[in-house]
């Protein structure tokens, strides 16, 4: 089950978890060998004519030649060839891998120095990352501090993890076991210590992970609806559509706000924390500038994302 870490993989490369990394590795393998075939050809036939024309004697003349329009040809055309079979390659493998299916589990994950925390929809905290077999995962991803990367070599998905913002990466792991997660940016003295480790479960197993949470805890969006009242938030915004001061939060998810500037924008992850962060970027229509008080510093990257999964929840 989780014994080894799944790390020796075939040739010198991780194992390959998923559909998306075996594509990848066929794509990395024809570049090592046109490489190295096109490297036996021009090094190869580079000695091959030093050695054959060199020059013998005093006397040895190399003729003069001026081009020939049919070599100048094919060393430009099957170069340019392979490139672009390489470019098209690699962007339709690029373009699977940010193709996110509509039905992938998600987890949150918020990297901090020097660590990642993960979050789970029903409330679950882990340190490891832990994900079901043969379901496409989410992650979706945001810094308390400084910029991170969030590397899982054997699903061969590479992310920033950046502060004040969300990236996401999916990933469907055929395989079970456990595997190594690294952070791949520089983030202070003990970034190499920022490891982590997923351990991948059969849907059976993981369910049952998940519904026996040692915490028992409240779920991120019940969690998200007391911090509201714990922040004072609901003094000034309704959960039930009536206007206070401020918008209310009824409806807010994803719909498109339009703003005193005249400018709109979607109510999405990144609005909704810069709103709480920096509440006078945009001021939405017909409320008042300068009402409310930034929470910078005062709130932790956890608790926006269990706000934002409470208001996913207000219909
Ligand atoms: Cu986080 Cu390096």
């Amino acid at each position: 089950m989780w014994s080894s870490v799944a790390w020796a993989g075939r040739s010198f490369m991780p194992v390959a978890g998923s559909e998306v990394a075996e594509k990848l590795d066929s794509l990395y393998s024809f570049l090592l060998i046109s490489s190295a075939i096109s490297c036996v050809l021009l090094i190869g036939g580079m000695i091959y004519f030093a050695v054959k024309y060199r020059r013998k004697s005093a006397n040895d003349k190399t003729a003069y030649i001026t081009h020939n329009h049919f070599l100048e040809f094919l060393w430009s055309f099957i170069p340019f060839v392979l490139f672009m079979v390489v470019f098209a390659w690699g962007w339709w493998i690029y373009d699977e891998s940010r193709d996110f299916p509509e039905d992938a589990f998600e987890v949150h994950v918020v990297g901090k120095q020097w660590a990642w925390e993960y979050l789970y929809k029903s409330g679950r905290q882990s340190v490891d990352l832990v994900v079901p077999q043969n379901r496409p995962v989410k992650l979706i991803m945001t810094s308390q501090d400084v910029l991170h990367s969030f590397f899982i070599p054997s699903m061969r998905v590479k992310q920033d993890v950046l502060p004040g913002r969300y990236t996401a990466i999916w990933f469907e792991s055929k395989l079970a076991g456990e595997f190594n997660v690294f952070c791949t940016e520089y983030c202070g003295t003990k970034h190499s210590n920022m490891i982590s480790m997923m351990k991948v479960l059969p849907e059976a197993e993981f369910e049952e992970w998940l519904a026996n949470d040692p915490t028992k805890g409240m779920s991120l969006a019940e969690q998200g609806q007391n911090l509201l009242k714990l922040k004072g938030c609901v003094a000034c915004h309704s959960s039930d559509g009536s206007r206070v001061i401020g918008p209310t939060f009824k409806g807010l998810w994803n719909a498109k706000r339009e703003f005193a500037d005249g400018s709109n924008a979607l109510a999405d992850a990144n609005y909704i924390r810069e709103s709480i962060l920096n509440p006078n970027a945009k001021i939405v229509k017909t409320y008042p500038a300068g009402a409310m008080p930034t929470f910078q510093g005062q709130i932790k990257e956890a608790e926006i994302t269990a706000i934002i999964e409470y208001f996913k929840s207000l219909k």
